[in-house]
């Protein structure tokens, strides 16, 4: 079988393309900073997240030396505890769910961003490093009051942590 030349460059530029967009999405996945979410943070019954030991009452827990978790709410239309109020130095894996419909969760300045499925627990784990404040964003459609719905994170410094209490 006889491929003319053109037809073989064609060949070679359509198999180099596929090659490179691959690339980019398994660039785009597992880049420096980049984690996708995954199911790990579990499921929760969400017409009854005020009986669930997580999300009964949103807040900040230590759980170690500069380990922090956070158990959040998202739903129409505010995020709950609000501010969400850390210190500096610290590592904060977040769980966010929603007791009723789909929101979304992006700390703006930071690698955090996740849809919140309601029934579904998303984890995500931030550094802060310096003191600070960050907005969080609504980035689903959830309703009329899709635009107004933010919140923040507030990094403390470490030494006014304690005192300064939480929410
Ligand atoms: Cu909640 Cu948009």
């Amino acid at each position: 079988m006889n491929i003319h030349s053109y037809e073989k460059i064609w060949l070679v530029v359509a198999i180099l393309l596929i090659v490179g967009f691959i690339s980019t999405v398994t660039y785009g996945a597992t880049a420096v900073g980049i984690d996708m979410v995954d199911d790990e943070g579990g499921t929760v019954n969400a017409s009854a997240l005020d009986e669930d030991p997580r999300f009964s009452e949103p807040r900040v827990e230590r759980v170690g030396d500069n380990e922090y978790e956070a158990y959040v709410i998202a739903q129409q239309y505010i995020f709950k505890p609000d501010p969400i109020t850390v210190p500096a130095n610290s590592t904060v894996t977040f769980f966010i769910t929603s007791p009723d419909v789909i929101h979304g969760f992006e700390i703006v300045g930071t690698n955090a961003n996740t849809m919140v499925i309601p029934g579904q627990v998303a984890e995500i784990t931030v550094n802060f490093n310096e003191p600070g404040e960050y907005g969080v964003v609504c980035h689903e459609y959830c309703g009329s009051g899709h635009h107004t719905m933010e919140g923040s994170v507030v990094v403390q410094p470490e030494d006014e942590f304690e005192s300064g209490g939480d929410e």
